[in-house]
């Protein structure tokens, strides 16, 4: 049997924004390095794991909230949309409203090349009405949809997850402001947001006890290391991440176990014990916060979908004018 065809596009983003990336970072003070570089193949599997440890609760929610109102969610935005999932990962959770939303189209973006390739064959197997694209590219500078043409149909953005908040908030409102742009007049953005909480539950969340979070986190090391052919030690380093409530964030870090010093093409970043690299910030809202910074960003909320605990919440926003 012949495998449906998927459309893919390649904006190469690779290897020299890594390496620019982290000898600019670990020049910093304090060091830090942007969480997009945690996804390679092992770092999206390893992301996938972590979904399935009994801490981590977004992921679970967010499902669950998806398919309870998957038939209200798919009235609201209507058939036949050209739709793009930002940082699709494996795709389990657009999976939930495909049947009841039949676009016409599914548009996957990811910074993860093979991970996305085989995430877009898949759906495409298994939903042949369905015309696949997929996009290999860095979309949180910018939301560049290249040769993918609507044709006329109503764009919709799906982003799942509360990837929304690895950005600070000014940083946030920029990014909607640019997907409202790529989405045009009559658009719509389907976005998960992990919402405040007991700090227990978020630190919890971010230390499982299996351990998988911290090899995530090291695993920006072992790309360095790997991939960079840098002089580092990723054992040499712990995982630390702890919910600052004042800012809202969950900070993630790895702590320098003791004084030693990276090398990468040339450079020297020393580092003092318990020194730390920041590698992620995930921020967390409050249902009105994250509504006023949509508005600033040029949308309207149409509705928000939350679970009982009100630990996350699934929000429907219209873009406000638009070309
Ligand atoms: C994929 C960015 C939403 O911030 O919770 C999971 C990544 N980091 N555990 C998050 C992550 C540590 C995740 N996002």
């Amino acid at each position: 049997m012949s495998r449906p065809a998927v459309r893919f596009y390649d904006e190469h983003p690779d290897l020299a924004d890594l390496r620019e990336e982290v000898i600019r970072g670990l020049s910093q003070r304090p060091k830090s390095i942007p969480p997009k570089f945690f996804y390679d193949a092992r770092g999206s599997t390893l992301f996938d794991a972590i979904c399935d440890q009994p801490e981590y609760y977004p992921t679970r929610t967010e499902m669950a909230i998806l398919a309870r109102h998957a038939a209200e969610i798919a009235a609201a935005i209507g058939p036949e949309a050209w739709l793009v999932e930002l940082g699709c990962g494996a795709s389990r959770k657009i999976r939930l409203l495909l049947e009841a939303l039949r676009p016409h189209a599914w548009v996957g973006v990811d910074i993860s090349r093979d991970f996305l390739r085989g995430a877009a064959q898949t759906l495409a197997c298994e939903y042949p009405w369905l015309e696949v694209h997929a996009v290999c590219t860095d979309f949180s500078e910018h939301l560049h949809l290249p040769l993918v043409e609507a044709g006329g149909r109503r764009r919709v953005a799906f982003f799942p997850g509360s990837s929304i908040g690895n950005f600070d908030p000014p940083q946030a409102e920029r990014f909607l402001r640019g997907v409202a742009e790529a989405l045009g007049r009559g658009g719509a953005l389907l976005i998960g947001v992990d919402l405040q909480k007991d700090p227990a539950v978020l630190d919890a969340a971010y230390n499982d006890a299996a351990g998988v979070t911290a090899d995530f986190n090291r695993n920006l090391l072992v790309r360095i290391r790997d991939e960079l052919g840098a002089d580092v030690d990723p054992e040499a380093f712990a995982h630390r991440a702890f919910y600052d409530a004042w800012r809202g964030r969950v900070e993630m870090h790895l702590v320098s176990l003791r004084a030693q010093t990276v090398r990468l093409d040339g450079h020297r970043f020393p580092f003092q014990a318990g020194e730390t690299l920041h590698t992620e910030n995930s921020y967390k809202y409050t249902l009105d916060g994250f509504e006023h910074l949509a508005r600033r960003a040029g949308y309207r909320s149409q509705r928000v979908w939350t679970d009982e605990r009100g630990w996350f919440s699934v929000h429907l926003l219209q873009v406000v004018g638009g070309q």
